[in-house]
């Protein structure tokens, strides 16, 4: 069995610690100064484990708890409209997928989970400060799990970067973008979709999923489904049953999906 070198540690308040399992003594934020190596090499998975004032239960760390305890610095998907995207575009092993903006990559992470190790994943930033972050994550999740894709990063606006995506890759099985300006994007990547390929969009507000619609109509793509995916919670009542819990029943973003059919 391949050595551990990433751990979950869970508070009891379920806050995640992703941590390397490096074999020296460094501070986490939230936790405090340990060497995690010999920490926890004697510490069973699913055991609790106490570092200075606070007890954890250490798990595997499998995506929900990458995702949890990942970096956030530019606004993260979430699993929610990650989940659909990847299902709505029919992603999987082998695909070659082009996603701008990489941001924290928490939509990267996704897809990187599921595109094993014969799919190519291409991610576009132009903001160091993003992308440190981002590119962070990525490599934690390919430290944990057992598949990761082929990983080509640019840095740069896609709508420039279109010569280096191109010498990457002659086409794509799907485009995923999460900017604050997507018809610019489209127009400039439309022509790299595979017949049959789609692109999505993550709209915060409507005249963003506008724009997108026309921009995809304009580039010759076919919208195949725009709209909201809307979660709501449940858990035990104090009084016994089950009932929507109490709290913000939120937005996240539209969504759009289009296809090149021709
Ligand atoms: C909301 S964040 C993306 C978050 C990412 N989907 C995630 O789940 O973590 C949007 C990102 O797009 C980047 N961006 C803005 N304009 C861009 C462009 N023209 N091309 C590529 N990326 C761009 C921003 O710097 C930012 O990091």
């Amino acid at each position: 069995m391949a050595e551990e070198k990433i751990a979950a540690l869970v508070e009891e308040n379920g806050r995640v610690h992703i941590i390397e399992l490096v074999d020296e003594s460094r501070k986490f934020k939230g936790i405090g100064v340990f060497n995690p190596k010999q920490t926890l090499s004697s510490v069973a998975l699913g055991a609790a484990v106490q570092i200075g004032s606070k007890t954890f239960t250490h798990l595997p760390p499998r995506l929900p708890e990458l995702f949890q305890g990942m970096k956030r610095r530019a606004q993260t998907i979430g699993s929610k409209d990650a989940g659909i995207f990847i299902t709505r575009l029919g992603i999987g092993p082998g695909d070659v997928v082009l996603e701008a903006g990489l941001g924290s990559a928490g939509q990267s992470m996704h897809l990187a989970r599921v595109l094993g190790a014969t799919g190519h994943l291409i991610t576009i930033e132009p903001r160091e400060e993003h992308s440190v972050v981002g590119l962070e994550n990525l490599e934690k999740l390919a430290q944990a799990v057992p598949e990761f894709p082929k990983h080509s990063h640019i840095d740069g606006r896609i709508e420039t970067a279109i010569d280096e995506i191109e010498t990457n890759v002659s086409n794509v099985d799907a485009v995923l973008l999460d900017l604050p300006e997507h018809p610019s994007a489209i127009r400039a990547v439309a022509h790299l979709l595979k017949i049959g390929g789609r692109l999505s969009c993550y709209c915060p507000v409507s005249s963003q999923l506008e724009q997108a619609w026309i921009a995809c109509e304009e580039s010759g793509l076919n919208v195949e489904w725009a709209g909201e995916i809307i979660e709501r919670e449940w858990g035990k009542a104090s009084k016994g049953g089950m009932r929507p819990v109490n709290g913000p029943f939120g937005h996240t973003a539209f969504l759009l999906i289009a296809q090149k059919m021709s």
